[in-house]
């Protein structure tokens, strides 16, 4: 597995299994003197954790993030960062039973086809505890890019069929509201019908899925490098690393098959002496550049695999067999409301690499 790295200049590697010791991230290239503390880093780490509220997992975990390396008297230094969150409330016990059959909508048996070899305590390097350090690292990228003047906030908009459709608020706003709802829903009357949505899906041992939209504001033209290195290119691949994302749009996305030329093309205008656009369908960024509109995504999650429904399998001795999760297993009964601050955190850490990578892009 030769691939725990992301980044050019602002260079994460994460490391570190589900129930293993301990999980972490080494940025690299992340300027000296910018001012960060565990404080700041865990705050982030509790929305991502678990048992927040009853629409996530019941998991427990009081996740605490330690700064080893690169930070001195509270700011960065220009040396290598590490953090470190050790694993705490881990029960492998339970997986002991089903450790042999195929999990339908599992890694499993992929990574026991590829490697021969899968560490089933709570999904190993596959699980969904990985994205603790994508967080970790999210934050020292959102620090670095405030510092530069440049915001992101991430909400839930949509579960199955309910979706968020009233025009987003200023940026301020729109993240206090989505950090009171308990699904990250900064709507209150979606809010509360993705709630009962929950509630009802949770009754029939099943799960949901849903949409996570982000908007980063304050991003100075010119970011992103055609060719392989263009804004959306690298946002897609962060967005699609997270696990049981299935759909990555920007702008309009998908929904600009309905549209004409006329209508989805965003007009030039001047505006205090700025160039601008009159609207933004193409999500901030034109050509893999970033234009100087705010830079728009979503990212779709599927259902969660771990269902409390009894579902057909088979094992690795090719048998049918029918899998029945462990009483007490513990599992999000939608990763959508979760993947919030994972989606945030990617979208800095891809801005903040993106960044980085202008200030070389011309004398
Ligand atoms: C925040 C978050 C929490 C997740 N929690 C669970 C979970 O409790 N149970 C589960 O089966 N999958 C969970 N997943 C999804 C699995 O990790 C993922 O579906 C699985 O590893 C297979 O990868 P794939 O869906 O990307 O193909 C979670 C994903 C995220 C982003």
């Amino acid at each position: 597995m030769s691939s725990n790295s992301f980044g050019n200049i602002f260079k994460i590697t994460t490391w570190g299994e589900s129930h293993g010791k301990a999980i972490g991230v080494v940025i690299d290239g992340c300027p000296a003197g910018l001012n960060i503390t565990d404080e700041e880093i865990n705050y982030l780490l509790s929305l991502r954790a678990p048992g927040r509220s009853s629409y996530t997992s019941p998991r427990k975990e009081t996740d605490r993030a330690q700064i080893l390396s690169g930070v001195f008297r509270g700011k960065t230094t220009g040396a290598p960062i590490s953090i470190i969150v050790y694993n705490e409330d881990h029960d492998s016990s339970k997986y002991e039973g089903i450790k042999n059959i195929l999990r339908p909508g599992h890694a499993n048996y992929t990574y026991l086809e590829k490697y021969g070899i899968f560490d089933y305590r709570g999904g190993g390097r596959s699980s969904a505890r990985n994205t603790v350090s994508i967080v970790a690292a999210g934050a020292v990228a959102k620090k670095f890019l405030a510092h530069n003047n440049i915001n992101i906030v991430a909400y839930l908009k949509q579960v199955n069929d309910v979706i968020v459709k009233n025009k987003i608020k200023d940026l301020k706003t729109l993240s206090e509201e989505t950090k009171k709802s308990a699904v990250f829903c900064p709507e209150e009357k979606s809010s509360l019908e993705i709630m009962a949505l929950i509630e009802a899906i949770k009754e029939e041992k099943d799960s949901l899925g849903g949409i996570v939209e982000f908007i980063a504001e304050g991003v100075p033209v010119g970011l992103g490098d055609p060719f392989f290195e263009k804004i959306e290119a690298n946002l897609a691949k962060a967005m699609l690393s997270i696990p049981a994302s299935k759909g990555f749009e920007i702008g309009d996305g998908f929904d600009c098959v309905h549209t004409r030329g006329s209508e989805n093309n965003d007009i030039f205008v001047v505006e205090n002496d700025k160039i601008k656009t009159n609207t933004n369908h193409a999500g901030g960024v034109l050509g893999g550049i970033s234009s100087g509109m705010p830079i728009t995504g979503r990212v779709v999650f599927k259902p969660t695999p771990s269902i409390e429904k009894k579902q057909k399998s088979i094992d690795t001795e090719k048998n049918n067999v029918e899998l029945s999760l462990p009483k007490g297993s513990r599992h999000d009964p939608c990763v959508a409301i979760r993947a919030v601050p994972i989606v945030e955190s990617m979208a800095a850490l891809v801005l903040a690499d993106c960044l980085l990578l202008k200030r070389s892009s011309k004398l």
